[in-house]
């Protein structure tokens, strides 16, 4: 099944960055996940069994809306595509990449952290982008402030949000889901320790439920 940015965006509201060092732990990993009530998860391009990871995620559980992050160029954009992934996520944007993203059969969510990078991507069709790094690029002051410009473009942030800021992230009417490696961290992924993952997602689900977006 093929979705659109939309659609990944609606499914949110918290989007968990995956670093995935042991292919055994995507399956399980992104099954605690889903027990939290997560069902979209962005397993990153930064280890050597990412792809498979991707890969096993889309055939062992179909249910999950898998996407793949750190996508940098279009050779990589292919590699996730046949991996199984249903959306690719970038941390920047180059003009190439932008075009194979307008090509492939899978939604392509370019990063952005400056006004020109956003016109740019506006130019190539895209209204839906990740704000990275978020923290480090503005934070809330700069999405509220490309709101007034752009109000129809609408960010998933990512790059230090944790619990204690992601929901005044998401409160902001241009932003429908953010984004972070909290939801997983690195620790609880190496030892298998599913159940603290299931109980992060559970709680990040709960917080967003209040703001009712
Ligand atoms: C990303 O790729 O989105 C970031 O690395 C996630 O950032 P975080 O680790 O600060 O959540």
């Amino acid at each position: 099944w093929k979705v659109s940015s939309e659609t990944v965006f609606k499914q949110g509201p918290v989007v968990p960055v995956l670093v995935i060092n042991d292919v055994a732990h995507a399956v399980p990993l992104a099954k605690a996940l889903m027990k939290g009530g997560i069902n979209v998860l962005e397993v990153t391009l930064r280890t050597e069994v990412a792809l498979e990871a991707i890969k096993k995620i889309a055939d062992e559980v179909p249910e999950a809306m898998i996407g793949a992050g750190t996508v940098t160029n279009e050779a990589q954009l292919k590699q996730v595509e046949a991996a199984g992934a249903k959306f690719a996520i970038s941390p920047g944007q180059t003009t190439s990449l932008l075009e194979a993203g307008k090509r492939c059969s899978i939604a392509l969510i370019p990063g952005i952290s400056s006004i020109s990078e956003l016109m740019n991507g506006l130019d190539l069709g895209y209204t839906h982008f990740k704000f990275f790094p978020a923290e480090a690029s503005g934070g809330i002051k700069a999405l509220k402030s490309i709101g007034g410009p752009f109000p129809d473009v609408t960010f998933c942030p990512t790059g230090g949000i944790g619990p204690n800021n992601y929901l005044d992230y998401l409160a902001l009417p241009n932003v429908q889901c953010a984004g972070g490696s909290w939801l997983a961290p690195d620790d609880a992924v190496e030892s298998g320790d599913w159940d603290r993952i299931t109980a992060l997602a559970k709680a990040a689900v709960e917080g967003a439920k209040s703001l009712a977006k």
